[in-house]
């Protein structure tokens, strides 16, 4: 299950986006305020980076009007890798280098035929591992040594 989440800043984006998924096959939960209504991305991002970090949602994708407040909230739970992707190319490498378990956009910054675009490049490019895997390690063992008071 991918779980999708939007402030009022991109809801266009995610119905966009949402129906991308599904017609790929894969099972989407929309998240998010309604056509007119406001909402803090914070309350959303939360629920897409609780999800991806506890397992119960596979992958991410989160939406605001610019992706830098839902990033800043989505990087700060263990285990997730939110990228703000800004066109093909940082969607590419955010799966490739970054093993990115969600990725983020901006509906303000994006027209929905280049995000969703990004969005097919980011499912369909795989994780190179290698010298990329030892590089998330780190990451890793840095969430472990802030959760142990060690850092
Ligand atoms: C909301 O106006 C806007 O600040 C939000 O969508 C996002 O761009 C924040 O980073």
């Amino acid at each position: 299950m991918y779980f999708v989440a939007s402030d009022h800043g991109a809801i266009e984006l995610r119905g966009a986006i949402v129906s991308f998924l599904q017609a790929r096959g894969i099972e989407v939960l929309p998240l998010g305020p309604a056509e007119g209504e406001s909402a803090d991305y914070p309350d959303f991002g939360e629920k897409v980076a609780r999800a991806v970090s506890s397992g119960e949602a596979e992958k991410g994708i989160l939406l605001c009007g610019t992706g830098i407040g839902m990033s800043i909230v989505a990087n700060k739970f263990p285990g997730v890798r939110a990228a703000l992707i800004t066109d093909d190319f940082t969607a590419q490498m955010s799966k490739e280098h970054n093993n990115a378990n969600i990725i983020v956009m901006g509906g303000r910054v994006l027209t929905e035929t280049e995000a969703c675009a990004m969005v097919k490049t980011w499912l369909d490019t795989e994780f190179e591992g290698g010298r990329h895997q030892r590089r998330l390690d780190k990451i890793s063992a840095i969430e472990e040594a802030l959760k142990s008071g060690e850092l």
